[in-house]
């Protein structure tokens, strides 16, 4: 049994996530966080909402609430949300804990003695109209280095360079326009992320087995132009964690916080905190390797646009800390998924959100329909059409259908307890033996966190089945051999039984049902297939489930298509 943490870049706290977020991050996350816990093993599984910052503060003015209590109200709308999506998180946090406070301001203090932050005197982007300093993210113009026209002051969502606002051509303020911004002086702490430059490449060239998405981009950051940049890490705002506290080696920051992703990842920490917190767990053992983390394995899931925050920033906080933290050993990084021609887009409520996503349908249908076509190798799209047939076919006709029929004819023939021992036949045998390397397969894919690949080992197993069950035709083997139709119904019902183990990761509630109906409790891992497809013995009862997966119309997709084809209030 290995130990396992796990963590998903946690999402804002403005709004509710579309589709896109959610396969980018959370949903990979939990799909391997619920296979590594289906293996036996021990995980820690950690994301968050990402509280700070301009945007949550603007959000809770326009709903006219205190931002805390904004926050708080939306905390809990993402955590209902994620648990209908049966996101299985050990721990779902807060970056505005005291916890992230507390901790937030250790590695501030901690790396300021380490001589790692720097004061700067700059000057900053200051909305006359507006009567206040822009964060970087309230000042859009055009990309220097692409020529986007709706570059962010801090990064360019179309080429994902990271970006300061002077770095902007024709800047104007996001909250009113106004292109009346002038330069005035303000004082900021800067992270010396250059000073930790060649250990950071080291690090990086060490990664060999990561996704060269999770590279490239690193060492993009890295290496070109001037290469990696020290980073401004205060904002002059007031939700934050203060710059200024009892024990800091500076001084005069008051009225200013931390930025934004200064303490967002550090909330990964804080966050399990939290989890101790509540539970009497011990925190310590996953993030100390001073006590106990040092057999832990690290992985960390985001999209690409997290990438630097994470192979850069993040890292020099943990190596720059010269404390024996838990650094990460493995970042699975994904594409972006698009929205049927376009880009999901939340300002203009283009695509599907994830409260309607499940309003519609429930959370399993979506869930395969995202990990089998999860954007890994590139950008991913969404239409309506591919997700009608993935469902339909996959889910209906494939696994569906098989667990219907097997049982309805159980119940039909032989009544509702499994009607024979399973006794391995030629036709058996030879299936096992497919199925044992098609499991090896999806083992590999799965332990390689190859999201889609693993999505497609998982659907041959289900097919070998039905192929199986076709070929063996216990409708008419019935008819002059009663006992030979009893031992493929056997087989078959144990067969359904381990796809329900093996399918969990992908479609918790599918697989629930199946073992409900089955009357079973054996969730462990068919680590023996001889053993694991004995495991309902002759006479064990069962019931028949509910259809496990009703198709989608032509009717219900073209509804869907006009209805989420953009403009949400
Ligand atoms: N909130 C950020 C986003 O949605 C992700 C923060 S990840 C963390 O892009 F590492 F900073 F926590
Ligand atoms: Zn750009």
């Amino acid at each position: 049994m290995a130990r396992h943490l796990i963590t998903s870049a946690i999402p804002y706290i403005n709004g509710i996530k579309h589709l896109g977020n959610l396969v980018g991050s959370q949903l990979p996350a939990d799909l391997y966080a619920r296979y590594l816990r289906g293996r036996g093993h021990d995980v820690m599984f950690i994301c968050a909402t990402d509280e700070h910052g301009t945007p949550a503060e603007l959000a809770a003015a326009k709903a006219g609430k205190p931002v805390a209590d904004y926050c708080a109200e939306m905390h809990d709308v993402q955590a209902e949300i994620a648990a209908g999506f049966r996101l299985s998180f050990d721990h779902f946090g807060r970056s505005s804990s005291p916890q992230n406070h507390a901790l937030t301001q250790h590695f501030a203090r901690v790396l300021g003695e380490q001589g790692l932050i720097r004061e700067v005197t700059e000057k900053q982007m200051y909305s006359v109209a507006d009567g206040r300093f822009l964060p970087d993210r309230y000042i859009e113009g055009t990309c220097p280095n692409c020529g986007y026209t709706s570059a962010r002051g801090d990064q360019c969502d179309n080429c994902t360079k990271q970006l300061d606002p002077v770095d902007l051509i024709n800047p104007h303020s996001v909250i009113s326009g106004s292109t009346d911004l002038e330069m005035r002086e303000t004082k900021h702490l800067f992270l010396r992320q250059s000073a930790m430059k060649a250990k950071l490449a080291d690090w990086i060239d060490s990664k060999t087995d990561w996704p060269v998405l999770t590279t490239s981009i690193a060492r993009k950051w890295l290496f070109d132009g001037e290469g990696l940049q020290d980073r401004g890490i205060t904002r002059d705002l007031s939700w934050g964690v203060p710059a200024q506290f009892e024990g800091a080696p500076w001084a005069g920051m008051e009225g200013k916080v931390f930025y934004v992703w200064f303490d967002a990842p550090i909330e990964y920490i804080a966050g399990t905190q939290e989890w101790a917190d509540a539970t009497g767990g011990d925190w310590a053992r996953w993030w100390r390797t001073d006590k106990g983390a040092e057999d832990v394995t690290y992985t960390q899931f985001m999209g690409k646009d997290n990438v630097p925050f994470h192979t850069l920033g993040f890292p020099v906080t943990i190596l720059g800390s010269g404390e024996p933290w838990k650094l990460v050993d493995y970042i699975k990084s994904f594409n972006y998924l698009n929205y049927d021609g376009g880009q999901f887009s939340t300002s203009r409520g283009r695509g599907v959100f994830m409260d309607q996503a499940l309003s519609i349908l429930p959370a399993d249908y979506w869930r395969w329909w995202l990990l089998s076509h999860a954007p890994e190798s590139a950008d991913a799209e969404f239409t309506w059409e591919n997700f009608q047939s993935s469902v339909n076919k996959d889910l209906a006709d494939v696994l569906g259908n098989l667990v219907s029929r097997v049982t309805k004819f159980c119940n039909a023939k032989f009544g509702l307890e499994v009607p024979s021992e399973v006794v391995l036949g030629e036709r058996e045998t030879a299936l096992m033996a497919q199925f044992s390397e098609g499991l090896a397969a999806y083992v590999k894919a799965m332990d390689a966190i190859q999201v889609r690949r693993s999505a497609e080992e998982l659907r041959a197993l289900w097919v070998l089945g039905n192929e199986y069950l076709q070929a063996a035709a216990p409708w008419s083997v019935v008819k002059t051999d009663e006992a030979a139709a009893r031992g493929i119904i056997a087989f078959a019902l144990n067969l359904i039984r381990l796809y329900a183990v093996l399918s969990r990761p992908f479609i918790p509630d599918a697989a629930q049902a199946i073992m409900t109906a089955l009357d079973c409790e054996d969730w462990s891992w068919p680590e023996d297939l001889d053993t694991a497809i004995r495991a309902l013995p002759a006479g064990h009862r069962f019931t028949v489930p509910e259809n496990l997966f009703r198709k989608i119309t032509d009717e219900e997709r073209e509804d869907w298509a006009k209805r989420f084809a953009g403009r949400r209030d």
